[in-house]
């Protein structure tokens, strides 16, 4: 057994990964860092964030601003006290990035230009162009080769975290090359390794996005947090998901349904503010689960339009024109036309809502601390919470830097509070164990149970009961589903037998991983009885603040539906109210 002795493992290396791996190496450049990923860096889904981040930079806009159109947006869900800290740092992370050289797009006078965003009353949204993600990723992955501090541990599967008496001493991960465990033993770990969105089969998430670092954390006994909140992004393109940026909308770009009818002025957004007035149009800039739930109602009253991907609206952007979309909507232009065929500058594109976010994940404290010591999380995976029931757009790729050095800040704090070995023999067993459920696997030849079918059937699941619209009895035939599902993987057995890129062997991990995911979004839905934010309900409409105001917490137990618990929200300034998006000035 190859052991690696460091002193953090971050596992990720996407935008909260390395943004955590520089913050340490900057806190102490004698510290030991390993960087474990189980893809190259720049392979990390944050490259394919589009539109941008929020922070105040303007003087027409405020914290005071940003942090009201977040917790309204999170339907008062977010802890608030959270949301305070990270709107305080947004903007300093997205300076620090234009140091790194961030190419973030400029106003003619040279400051940097922010863009509308959907449920942010006032422009702040920083943008590079439409490939914010791309850029973001690579300023920190340039920045993160500066330190040697930083090692990196490319095409590792992590599978287990090593926990021995309440502290988590490091993780072990499968090295793909050789197909052989490797054991990490650190004295601090930070998960981030993103989403869960894989879980359904019509999402902008890439195929990496499996949810294995909430799973990870989950069966070493720490809860995941309001997992009942999936965010629904508006403008998918209809066939293969990717995401066509709320930057078209925020550009100027509108919705409109089968008799070219901007249908968004019957849900309550809207109508445009008139010129002169501080607070933007909202209609398509309206937060993301209205929009998407206005998409539900149009196509129940037969307003969308049938197409072989599905029924869709239509996103039109031609009255931009050529000039401007090639300038800030370059991506999206490339893809409506290699994708679909179909140019905005010409015609209007077909999009229908898909699955984009998980509000939900790891419980970690304002620190990034999750209740297991020693063990933080940062980034989609984690649920700190700012986002509350629906995260508004261009506020998560702030928060991966935000809560990313916050992660390694704590961590350090954490290190310099004591050196705690684990026990030599306790944290030897849990890694045989490991090395035992993984040669299980070994033993079933293939052909019981496919992977690709169990895979289907979640995926089939989660879609026909978990999205936009959900109801109690929906949600009961999930939760059985998926309980069924989670039993028959243990029935999985590898047709390929060889060591090095075992591709059969990381699928069945990760399915099982999307499994854990699934199964406590499920559950945690179905014991929500209450409709709030991406959380709707069709037999409980109403939100319901004396029941609700407070997480969910779903725990693992070994071969059992979760256990749900809750936490109540933290209130500081912002009583629950009613969100308004109908245009005027708040
Ligand atoms: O529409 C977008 O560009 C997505 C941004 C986000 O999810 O924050």
């Amino acid at each position: 057994m190859v052991t690696i002795r460091t002193d953090v493992a971050i596992l990720g290396a996407g935008g909260a990964g390395l943004r955590a791996a520089i913050a340490l190496a900057e806190s102490d450049p004698g510290l030991r860092i390993a960087l474990i990923s189980k893809v190259y860096p720049m392979r990390s889904h944050t490259c394919a964030a589009e539109g941008g981040a929020a922070g105040v930079i303007k003087a027409d806009d405020s914290l005071e601003q940003h942090f009201h159109d977040t917790v309204g947006g999170g339907d008062w869900l977010s802890d608030q006290d959270a949301v305070e800290y990270f709107i305080r740092e947004a903007p300093g992370e997205l300076v620090q990035l234009e140091r790194w050289g961030c190419p973030w797009s400029r106003d003619p006078d040279g400051s940097v230009a922010v863009r509308p965003f959907g449920g942010m009353k006032i422009k702040r949204t920083w943008y590079a162009a439409d490939k914010s993600g791309f850029h973001i990723l690579h300023t920190l992955f340039q920045t993160s080769l500066k330190h040697p501090a930083i090692e990196r541990f490319d095409e590792y599967y992590a599978t287990d975290l090593l926990v021995d008496d309440g502290r988590c001493h490091g993780l072990t991960a499968i090295e793909m090359r050789s197909g052989q465990l490797r054991e990490f033993r650190a004295q601090a770990v930070i998960i981030a390794a993103g989403g869960a969105g894989r879980m359904f089969r019509f999402t902008t998430n890439g195929a990496i996005k499996t949810g294995d670092g909430m799973a990870l954390a989950y069966r070493a006994g720490v809860p995941l947090k309001d997992m009942e909140f999936v965010q629904y992004h508006p403008t998918g393109l209809p066939n293969t998901g990717i995401l066509l940026t709320e930057g078209c909308r925020g550009e100027g770009g509108i919705l409109v349904n089968r008799s070219g009818y901007r249908y968004l002025q019957d849900y309550g957004m809207g109508p445009e503010t008139a010129p002169g007035k501080p607070v933007l149009k909202t209609m398509e800039l309206g937060p993301r689960d209205r929009l998407s739930q206005a998409f539900w109602h149009e196509m129940k009253k037969g307003n969308t339009i049938p197409t072989p991907w599905g029924e869709c609206v239509l996103l039109d952007m031609r009255h931009l024109g050529e000039k401007l979309i090639d300038e800030r909507l370059p991506f999206v232009r490339e893809l409506s036309t290699s994708y679909l065929g179909k140019d905005p500058v010409t015609e209007p594109i077909p999009v229908r809502p898909v699955v984009h976010y998980m509000m939900g994940g790891i419980d970690t404290d304002i620190g990034a601390a999750t209740p297991l010591a020693g063990l933080f999380a940062a980034g989609e995976c984690a649920c700190v919470s700012i986002n509350g029931a629906n995260r508004l757009g261009s506020n998560s790729l702030t928060e991966i830097l935000v809560f990313g050095r916050r992660a390694a800040l704590s961590a350090v704090e954490y290190l310099r509070s004591g050196p705690r070995a684990g026990n030599e023999r306790a944290l030897t067993a849990r890694t045989a164990e490991a090395r035992e459920r993984i040669r299980r696997l070994f033993e079933i030849t293939g052909g019981r149970v496919s992977i690709s079918g169990l895979r289907s059937e979640m995926m089939d699941t989660m879609e026909e009961h978990a999205g936009i619209y959900r109801t109690g009895g929906g949600l009961a035939q999930a939760c059985a589903r998926l309980s069924e599902l989670r039993e028959r993987h243990a029935g999985i057995g590898l047709n390929d037998r060889t060591n090095v890129y075992n591709t059969e062997l990381l699928q069945a991990l990760e399915l099982k991983s999307m499994l854990d995911c699934a199964e406590a979004v499920a559950v945690s839905a179905q014991a929500r009885t209450e409709s709030r934010g991406a959380h709707q309900r069709l037999d409980f409409v109403e939100r319901d603040d004396d029941k609700f105001l407070r997480h969910s917490l779903a725990h693992h137990r070994s071969g059992q539906p979760p256990r749900i618990e809750y936490r109540d929200v933290v209130v500081t300034k912002s009583q629950p109210g009613v969100r308004d998006y109908s245009g005027d000035k708040k």
